[in-house]
């Protein structure tokens, strides 16, 4: 992601800064890589679903489709993919203007406005991703309440996929900081992931790094056990 420290960004309110910077930018650069230009991004979301598809599995059939949730999605690219590859996708993100964008393209999903701590659901889903959302989150406490509302959506073998900042673990559970990268990025170490999630039941089973370009971000997935 880039460094976004323009006067300003950090004192617009979450909704009103995402919404801005989905109508200022096309459907990639905007969640993806405001820095990168169109082939950049191209390959830099290309990559990553690879990297998802792989997570998932390919246990999805049309008589019995896994049910995904796509916690802030954006303009919808992970949401249209999954559902392309035959699951039933719900979508949602705290930006209007994402949401009605990611609306307006062919697909399956089913989208909605909402806060990462507010999607409610009838159905627990069996995988919730949530790909470049969370160190988007900069308040900790919604950071927190966020990431157990998708907890509380996974049924029991399901998964969550977040992202957040690959490290070693061992050094990772030594140190265990936050870091800030500009005024719209915190990154929070694997262990205050576990210190939410494992007390609700999900352990972290694996950590895939992109593995693009200098980027250190990568997917964390935490298996509910009970
Ligand atoms: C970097 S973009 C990633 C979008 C999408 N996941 C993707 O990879 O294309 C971050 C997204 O998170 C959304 N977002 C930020 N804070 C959120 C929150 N608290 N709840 C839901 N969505 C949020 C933003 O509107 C934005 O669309």
């Amino acid at each position: 992601m880039a460094d976004d420290t323009r006067t300003g960004v950090a004192e617009r309110t979450p909704q009103a800064y995402w919404d801005t910077r989905h109508a200022d930018h096309d459907d990639l650069a905007s969640g993806g890589h405001i820095g990168l230009d169109r082939p950049g991004n191209e390959i830099f979301y290309a990559q990553r679903l690879g990297t998802l598809l792989s997570l998932i599995g390919d246990l999805s059939s049309p008589a019995a489709p896994l049910f995904v949730l796509d916690a802030g999605c954006g303009k919808g690219y992970f949401a249209r993919a999954l559902a392309r590859c035959g699951h039933r996708v719900d979508a949602f993100d705290i930006s209007p203007a994402a949401v009605e964008h990611a609306r307006a393209e062919a697909g399956g999903p089913r989208y909605a406005v909402a806060a990462l701590d507010e999607w409610r659901s009838p159905w627990p889903y069996d995988i919730v991703v949530c790909v470049d959302v969370l160190f988007h989150v900069l308040d900790d406490q919604a950071w927190a309440a966020g990431l157990r509302n998708m907890a509380s959506l996974i049924r029991v073998t399901g998964r969550l996929i977040a992202t957040d900042i690959v490290t070693d673990i061992a050094a990772d559970e030594a140190t265990a900081e936050r870091t800030t990268h500009g005024a719209r990025i915190v990154h929070r170490p694997i262990a205050a992931y576990r210190a939410e999630l494992e007390p609700l039941g999900l352990r972290h089973t694996l950590s895939r790094p992109y593995g693009f370009r200098e980027n250190r971000v990568g997917f964390h997935v935490f298996t509910r056990i009970r």
